[in-house]
């Protein structure tokens, strides 16, 4: 029996997010986000890029999704831009950015492409950012009147809905270590945004049940289910405490199990939660999107402000510097699995950044990524043999961009991006994918 053999109906696609591709940053009557403003921040960004230009898909949409029908791709999972659809923030809704997201989805769709879209990855309104951000309660109602605009406007050519994109990056990479905008660094500000960003999702679902429509919502978290650095109790408690900071204060709340006591109690940490909170964040789900990259072993670290650290692990590590962990997927799937009781999941990213080159044939040979997107690919065909609820595979991501804070140095892409000229190279990882989707992946 092959090892990448699939179901038949195992969703195929690719992700991006707005700011990371879209470019047009000055056009179609968007506003400024958080990562525009953080960009210019001396330090902050590689090389002081932003996303401007990104891969411009905004003018591009067309020859990319011709590409991942070419490829065989069955669903593209894009975000749709906040500060694009109403740039200030809250209010008056721009039509030319609702027009933009319509016109993909229907592209999509001639396509024979499912549109799964992210309401939201990261791309805040400054405008908000200015009254607080996600620290201040005020950003959950403004997310749940975005979010409905969106069910509004777009509930009728969007197949699958992914409310947030990756809590524990919005809340700590932004609020806590400030290597993400709005690079704020500072615990309570931190944990504020964790439970703001916890009750704008279960808001937005909340909302979204009102309207009728029945594309399946649910939430993409990047979870982290690390194992311990040693058999040291310490180092076994230290792998547990960082799975409930980082992962149970997101996925508990949403499962209607509330905080972890190990954070409340043991850290004797807080949410600044308001009567009814809780009912609200627990809205039931229709699926989970995990993001998956890496792991590294945890140890106890009584210097550390939260107690514990990673520790280096020997794998082999991509351009990113993170290491190769296959069974690290396989632990948060099968806990997930455990703790949600069997809701549907989608990995919704996984990928791997290379030192990728177009040669004079035009062809990237990108074995490395090959090699990391069997190993996971393999583990999740076995998985689902296995009876883990497994539904379908996003490779992170369709096309190389703009990676954050480390600007263009990383590719991701299983396509390559020339940015000089915008043209596109498929790699070959982009054909190794089309052929395990196609069902003949081993040969
Ligand atoms: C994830 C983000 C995504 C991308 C990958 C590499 O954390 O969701 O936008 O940057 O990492």
């Amino acid at each position: 029996m092959p090892k990448l053999d699939f179901p038949d109906d195992f969703v195929w696609g690719t992700a991006t997010a707005a700011y990371q591709v879209e470019g047009a940053g000055h056009e179609g009557g968007r506003s400024e986000c958080i990562w525009d403003t953080f960009s210019r921040v001396p330090g902050a960004v590689y090389g002081g890029e932003n996303g401007d230009i990104a891969c411009d898909q905004y003018h591009h949409y067309r020859e990319d999704i011709a590409l991942m029908a070419e490829l065989g791709f069955k669903s593209y999972r894009f975000s749709i831009a906040w500060p694009r659809v109403i740039p200030s923030g809250t209010g008056k809704v721009n039509p030319e950015g609702i027009a933009y997201y319509r016109t993909l989805c229907e592209e999509l769709h001639r396509n024979g492409i499912k549109a799964c879209a992210t309401i939201y990855h990261w791309d805040l309104p400054q405008i908000l950012q200015d009254r607080g951000g996600w620290a201040d309660r005020s950003v959950v109602e403004a997310f749940t009147e975005y979010a409905g605009v969106c069910f509004a406007e777009l509930g009728d050519c969007v197949d699958r809905w992914i409310t947030i994109n990756e809590p524990f990056c919005i809340a700590y990479l932004g609020y806590y270590y400030g290597v993400h905008a709005p690079g704020i660094r500072n615990i309570d500000q931190a944990l504020r945004a964790v439970h703001h960003v916890n009750l704008a999702h279960g808001s937005a679902v909340r909302a979204y049940r009102k309207t009728g429509l029945k594309a399946p919502i649910g939430i993409t978290w990047n979870p982290s289910t690390p194992r311990p650095a040693t058999r040291n109790e310490a180092d076994k408690k230290a792998a547990l405490t960082a799975r409930a900071l980082e992962t149970e204060v997101f996925i508990y709340p949403v499962l209607g199990k509330g905080y972890p006591e190990i954070v409340t109690g043991d850290l004797g940490l807080s949410f600044p939660v308001q009567s009814g909170d809780l009912e609200i964040i627990a809205q039931p789900i229709d699926f989970i999107g995990v993001n998956y990259y890496n792991e590294s072993p945890v140890a106890f670290d009584g210097k550390a402000p939260l107690t514990y650290s990673s520790k280096p692990s020997w794998q082999d590590t991509s351009e990113m510097g993170w290491p190769t962990v296959p069974q690290g997927l396989k632990r948060q799937l099968v806990w997930i699995q455990e703790v949600s009781g069997g809701i549907p999941m989608y990995i919704t990213e996984n990928g791997y950044a290379g030192d990728d080159k177009v040669d004079a044939e035009g062809r990237v040979h990108d074995r490395e990524r090959i090699r990391y997107l069997r190993k996971h690919l393999e583990l999740c065909g076995d998985l689902i043999k296995e009876g883990i609820n497994l539904k379908g595979y996003y490779a992170w991501s369709f096309a190389d961009n703009f990676e954050w804070a480390y600007g263009y140095t990383k590719r991701f892409g299983i396509v390559y991006v020339d940015y000089a000229t915008q043209k596109r190279y498929p790699k070959d990882s982009a054909y190794f994918f089309r052929d395990v989707i196609a069902g003949y992946g081993e040969w």
